[in-house]
């Protein structure tokens, strides 16, 4: 069910296992590890980018470079289908407006072309660059969700949910 998915400035396509080697480098620099691994470390972190049980992984190409990663996941319960985003950028192209392409071009592709009704995405409350991304490309903070996901740190953190309704499109 995977395809390439063409924005107005980044390209998201399938993740190929030729990926590898420039996720890793992607996600061992501070600024993305910091905010992604958790308590995995990074070979089982770069391992679970690439699995497709439970979630659809692209690569974010931009300028002719991979610059990041992004992927959804799928409630299939009828009653509660929705689609929920995940997503990380090379710092040396964080700030020019990737974040928000990327997240902007699938929550589209969500809404419209998969029939989701609604999508949501769940940085920690303090990510105040993701959570202004989010914001720019449409989204809209629902609430504080308590001691949702434990850090690098082993400590539990506060997540901000933030969702976008097909009907809040233009
Ligand atoms: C979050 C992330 C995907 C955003 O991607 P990006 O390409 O840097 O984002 P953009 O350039 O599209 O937008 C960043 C916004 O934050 C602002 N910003 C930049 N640096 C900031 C900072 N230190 N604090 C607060 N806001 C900041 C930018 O000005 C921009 O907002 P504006 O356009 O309204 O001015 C990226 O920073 C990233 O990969 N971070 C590490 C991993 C991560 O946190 N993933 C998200 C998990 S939910």
């Amino acid at each position: 069910m995977s395809q390439v998915i063409a924005g107005a400035h980044v390209v998201l396509r399938p993740l190929a296992t030729a990926d590898r080697a420039r996720m890793r480098d992607i996600l061992e620099q501070p600024a993305v590890a910091d905010r992604w691994l958790g308590s995995q470390t990074l070979d089982e972190a770069v391992a679970e980018l690439f699995k497709r049980d439970d979630h659809t992984p692209f690569a974010n190409e931009a300028r002719g470079a991979i610059v990041g990663y992004i992927q959804f996941a799928e409630e299939s319960d009828p009653d509660y289908r929705s689609a929920s985003i995940d997503v990380f950028i090379d710092p040396g192209w964080h700030g020019r407006g990737l974040g928000t392409g990327a997240v902007r071009t699938l929550a589209r592709h969500l809404l419209r072309e998969r029939g989701h009704h609604r999508v949501t995405i769940d940085p920690a409350a303090d990510n105040e660059r993701a959570i202004r991304a989010y914001r720019r490309a449409g989204f809209r903070p629902v609430g504080v969700m308590r001691a949702y996901e434990r850090g690098r740190d082993g400590r539990w953190h506060d997540s901000l949910l933030l969702d976008l309704l097909a009907s809040d499109l233009d």
